[in-house]
């Protein structure tokens, strides 16, 4: 069976999140091959980025940092070739792999944009994801996708460039992520993705430094995914593209969950740390949960809101 998410037909519903082993054809061609049902590439943008000053990522461990670990930090500034350069990693993995790529992309503007996203068509993604939610890239990401008429803009101006499906990925470091969702929809958008890291920071006590090169993150992994729930929940009830819930899955029941709150495919980021099986294994689970309670896959989606 198929499932298409937003005009893209998918292997499975397992897709790789943005920025985590999409940055070259051979470790997307892996993650293919150990069964995400389609991966997003790192995000690209128009000019080649180094990123920020290590430590870029960190992992948040509970009880004074001693305890479980909770999460992830991450300020790795976007680091990437740029188009020009990143063309034949696409092109590898397109060739190598048997799922859909989605070329997820950056700029400072809407002529940003449609450059990077007219430079990336010749290797033929199958989507491309606008990253306007980074939280750590200064005129970027985020500082530009928390204002609707930005993205309702940019999301206009590629989709105006390009003739396969445009997803939109959000940031959930606003006042309200619905306005945000009903900027991309009017500006064209095939779905919206949600969500990218929630704004956060560490500060070691020993030094009283903060402990990002970059001071400020954005976190990932299990501790975020109540908020990316609630987004989803808030986005499926405004809009009428689909939502892409993404944020803290590392286990068949959190995409189930996912599901429920409105998502029609999920991405799972930190958990690939994990384990590279972490798609097969979150899949087979979840056909299993299927099976078992006699859930149709359709019937999952938005599943909470009719549960008044
Ligand atoms: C190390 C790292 C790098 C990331 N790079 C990007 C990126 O380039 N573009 C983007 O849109 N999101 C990026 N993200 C955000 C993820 O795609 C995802 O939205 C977020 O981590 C939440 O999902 P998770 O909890 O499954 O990791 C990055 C996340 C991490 C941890």
């Amino acid at each position: 069976m198929v499932y298409i998410a937003a005009g893209v037909p998918l292997k499975n519903p397992t897709i790789l999140a943005a920025g985590i082993l999409g940055t070259t054809g051979a470790s997307m061609t892996r993650v293919i091959q150990n069964g995400a049902g389609a991966v997003v590439t790192k995000s690209i943008g128009p000019v080649p980025v180094y990123g920020h000053a290590n430590p870029s990522m960190i992992t948040l461990n509970a009880d004074g940092g001693k305890g479980q670990t909770f999460g992830y930090l991450n300020a790795m500034g976007l680091p990437n070739p740029s188009y020009g350069e990143f063309t034949q990693e696409i092109e590898f993995a397109k060739k190598n792999g048997d799922a859909p790529v989605i070329a997820s992309i950056f700029g400072g503007d809407s002529k940003d944009f449609v450059a990077v996203a007219e430079g990336l068509m010749p290797s033929k993604p199958d989507a491309f994801e606008l990253n306007l939610s980074c939280p750590h890239a200064k005129g970027y990401g985020a500082d530009i996708g928390s204002q609707p008429c930005h993205v309702e803009e940019i999301t206009a101006a590629v989709k105006n460039a390009v003739d396969v499906p445009v997803w939109v990925k959000l940031t959930p470091n606003v006042a309200n992520i619905k306005d945000i969702g009903l900027a991309a929809q009017a500006g064209g958008a095939d779905a919206v993705v949600a969500i990218n890291t929630v704004r956060g920071m560490v500060i070691d006590i020993h030094s009283g430094w903060p402990v990002l090169g970059n001071r400020a993150g954005g976190m990932s992994g299990p501790a975020v995914k109540p908020v990316a729930v609630k987004c989803v929940y808030d986005l499926y009830e405004a809009l009428e593209i689909p939502v892409i819930g993404v944020g803290g899955i590392s286990c068949y029941e959190d995409m189930i969950e996912m599901m429920m709150a409105g998502a029609s495919a999920v991405q799972i980021g930190s958990a690939v740390y994990e384990s590279d099986r972490i798609f097969e294994n979150i899949w087979a689970g979840a056909q299993q949960f299927m099976k078992e309670n006699g859930y149709a896959f359709d019937e999952l989606i938005g599943m909470a809101h009719r549960r008044k």
